[in-house]
């Protein structure tokens, strides 16, 4: 009986060739960590709609879809329309072009709290800009994040606490830049007070529906709290919505919960499947980036050049982008079908007899394995209310690299133990992805994985 392993290296032949090759170019032979695979990656050479075909022929039912950025799924005639038409005029005139001016004009009706928009060439960029605006608007320089929750990799948002150290860590990143961050637990309103007591806190980032999009699921309360507790210590609260931003609803968490943040920091969904990011917010916060007298440029204004801000051809794939969400018909599409989904991944969990289950929020899900963590009631929505302490889910790096491989052999790439649901997935994909899940345990049960 081949392993999965084995049967994933005999699938792959040209994956594992093209990747000895890129050993010789890239760290690790990658160019993104969550494209870190062992012992190679799938390398892919085409995709449409919900499928990618890679370079061994097989097709591929996706739930990576650009790590988020392709809500209307890959090559959208829409998306694909815009940018064509775009390239023939130019990619980058280096100069100011009417089509940022539909893009933020988009961002502007969708998201709430957006009163004005400085566009960025990514997520990243977007967050390290919010903390500086956050900074330089407050005149303090603490920011306080959230154990597990993600911003990018800029030096702000990175490093984590060994126990009993509460100090975070991280290599290459200036030990001023660690001691500026307090990293509270996710849900500990005592804890995120007394950090803002001290009265030295610019802001509070936080992922507005939980560490990791939503692999720690939040509670909404929390929300509330986090937006009274800044307001009552004169900090600014953060939302990034790199993930949720255009995909929980045209206007993200904040539309969702009518709680509105200071400072929102968007991608992905954004730029409809091309590079940027954004921050959007106050305008009095935003304003910061206003050229004034010299006195004003010299010291107080945020300097933000940024070769690719608003390049014509994201400006064009995200105007297209956000002109076919702003409905929500399409994100309504995709949290049902991630809802049918999760539900079909708890059945089959549950008849196999493996611990563990299937959640998500909207059209994001995680698949956690291996702990004794009750389903969610509805088999979709965790719901943490009345309960914050419980059991964080999570998988074993063994199941994790099981069932990325399991999941791959049988027609389907996961983004780690979960994924994103576009709005062009159909109750096909969603019937081909739970018979492919419902062989990948039986695979791992013959390992005595699960
Ligand atoms: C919540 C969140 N913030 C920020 C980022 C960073 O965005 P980017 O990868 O565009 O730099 C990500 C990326 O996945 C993210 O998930």
């Amino acid at each position: 009986m081949t392993t999965i392993l084995e049967r994933y290296q005999q699938l792959h032949p040209r994956s594992a060739a093209l990747h000895a090759e890129a050993l010789r170019l890239f760290p690790n032979g990658v160019t993104h960590d969550v494209r870190y695979v062992t012992p190679f990656p799938i390398y892919v050479e085409r995709a449409a709609g919900s499928r990618k075909w890679d370079v061994d022929g097989h097709e591929l039912i996706d739930y990576v879809m650009g790590h988020g950025a392709l809500l209307l799924g890959h090559a959208h005639p829409a998306v694909k329309q815009a940018v064509a038409e775009q390239i023939e005029k130019g990619t980058h005139y280096g100069a100011c072009q009417e089509l940022e001016l539909r893009w933020a004009g988009w961002v502007q009706r969708l998201v709430p709290s957006a009163q004005l928009v400085r566009f960025t060439s990514s997520g990243t960029e977007a967050t390290m800009m919010a903390v500086r605006l956050a900074r330089a608007f407050t005149g303090r320089q603490k920011l306080v994040r959230f154990q597990s929750h993600f911003h990018g990799w800029n030096d702000n948002v990175v490093g984590f606490a060994f126990p009993p150290d509460t100090t975070p860590q991280a290599a290459g990143i200036p030990i001023a830049a660690l001691q500026n961050q307090v990293v509270v637990p996710q849900h500990d309103a005592a804890a995120l007070r007394q950090a803002l007591e001290r009265g030295d806190v610019a802001a509070v980032i936080i992922e507005p529906t939980g560490a990791s999009f939503g692999t720690i699921p939040l509670v909404r309360s929390f929300l509330s709290d986090a937006r009274e507790l800044t307001e009552m210590a004169g900090s600014l609260l953060i939302f990034d919505e790199v993930v949720t931003g255009f995909r929980v609803a045209p206007g993200g968490v904040q539309e969702l919960t009518g709680i509105p943040p200071d400072i929102t920091c968007l991608a992905k969904v954004l730029a409809g499947g091309l590079p940027g990011g954004a921050v959007v917010g106050r305008r009095d916060i935003l304003s910061l980036l206003d050229f004034g007298d010299d006195e004003w440029n010299l010291k107080r204004r945020i300097p933000h050049p940024g070769t690719f801000n608003a390049n014509p051809l994201s400006a064009a794939a995200g105007s297209a982008c956000l002109s076919v969400i702003a409905d929500g018909k399409p994100q309504q599409r995709a949290a049902d079908l991630c809802r049918r989904l999760c539900q079909g991944m708890n059945a089959l969990l549950r008849r196999a007899e493996v611990t563990g289950c299937a959640y998500g929020f909207s059209s994001m899900f995680h698949i956690t394995m291996g702990y004794d963590v009750p389903p969610p009631e509805d088999g979709f929505l965790w719901n943490w209310e009345g309960r914050p302490g419980a059991t964080v889910p999570g998988i074993s790096r063994e199941r994790l690299e099981a069932l990325k491989r399991g999941m791959l052999n049988r027609g389907v790439d996961l983004m780690r133990n979960g994924g994103l649901v576009s709005a062009v997935h159909t109750e096909e994909d969603v019937d081909a992805t739970l018979a492919a899940f419902e062989e990948t345990l039986a695979d791992m049960r013959r390992e005595e994985l699960v």
